[in-house]
């Protein structure tokens, strides 16, 4: 039996555990004989023909690292007919009989229509550090940013507390609120500020005098970034409130840096799985994580709304600010 040919593209933002991912791939692949080529710089490399055969070594030394070692890119091109065109037909060219795809909602998304263009099958394996893709509970880098995020958050509470000051600290989040929800809980933030539930400036002043009158000297707020504008907010605050209000955003460092255990374990259990499911013949899926259960879904490329845990994570961490 002939060989059979994978490729494997990381696009998209980068996520910590993309390159556990990327090792775990390319080595159970050639573990089952298969040929193995690294598509660079995300659907960009696809549509410029930026490829590499990986072999074992060329995956050595990689599962701390942080980022990815194919490189990634936003790509506009992926998202027009003719993009899509050209990634096919270059897919078709190399003759792969699979993609696997690591990144996000996005790339699945483009992931789906690549495949249905050239008869390739794509593989999603998930990956965002904003936890938002549906048909899995979480994604690979999502608890290495929740560290990370938490990390700077407890740092910052340390100046909350001695100048007494209430900090608008902005974690990442364009979307979606679970990062904003899942250290603002493990932070004991006064308040979470998501994109699915529009802050309102007055609930939030209101608030703010309410905990101060039972004696709260400092507060934190965190804010995800697509929430609402964060120097708007703070400046509406800052005419508002009898505080010295402070912003502080978190940024990329968030994308970065060695992906923890978790990160790194999901990154192994989900690309073997994927693997696996390659070596049975099966096409066009995605992996995750459901109930504690490493499963395969149909790959849907749609985003993932909050559930009813991560909505009681929200109303608990209000409960317990008081
Ligand atoms: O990868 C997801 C994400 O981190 C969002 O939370 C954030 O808004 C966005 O990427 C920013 O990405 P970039 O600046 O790379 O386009």
């Amino acid at each position: 039996m002939a060989k059979l040919s994978v490729g494997i593209v990381t696009a998209g933002g980068d996520a910590p555990g993309m390159n556990a991912a990327i090792r775990c791939c390319v080595r159970s692949l050639l573990a089952g004989e298969a040929k193995v080529l690294g598509v660079r710089r995300g659907y960009k490399g696809l549509i410029e023909k930026d490829f590499e055969s990986l072999t074992s070594r060329s995956v050595s030394g990689i599962i701390n690292l942080g980022g990815t070692i194919l490189r990634t890119a936003r790509c506009d091109e992926i998202k027009s007919e003719l993009g899509l065109d050209v990634a096919a037909k270059n897919l078709n060219e190399l003759s792969l009989d699979y993609l696997i795809v690591i990144g996000g909602d996005g790339t699945f998304r483009a992931a789906k229509e690549i495949s249905r263009r050239s008869g390739v099958a794509c593989i999603g394996i998930p990956a965002s550090i904003d936890n938002d893709i549906d048909g899995t509970e979480e994604t690979i880098g999502f608890d290495t940013a929740v560290n990370t995020a938490l990390d700077a958050v407890d740092k910052i509470r340390d100046t909350a507390i001695s100048h007494e000051r209430f900090f608008i600290v902005e974690v990442m989040g364009r979307g979606s609120g679970f990062l904003a929800i899942t250290v603002g809980l493990a932070a004991g933030a006064e308040f979470i500020l998501i994109p699915e539930k529009p802050p309102n400036v007055n609930n939030i002043i209101e608030r703010y005098r309410m905990m101060k009158s039972l004696g709260k000297t400092s507060m934190i707020a965190i804010l995800a970034e697509g929430a609402m504008d964060g120097l708007t907010l703070v400046n509406e605050l800052k005419k508002k409130v009898d505080a010295e209000v402070r912003f502080s955003s978190i940024g990329y460092i968030q994308r970065g840096g060695v992906p923890t255990v978790r990160s790194r374990i999901l990154a192994n259990l989900f690309s073997s799985k994927a693997v696996e499911m390659i070596f049975e013949g099966k096409k066009d899926f995605m992996v995750g994580i459901v109930d504690n259960k490493i499963v395969e879904k149909t790959l849907s490329g749609k985003k993932r709304v909050l559930c009813e845990r991560e909505l009681g994570m929200l109303d608990l961490a209000e409960k317990l600010a008081i």
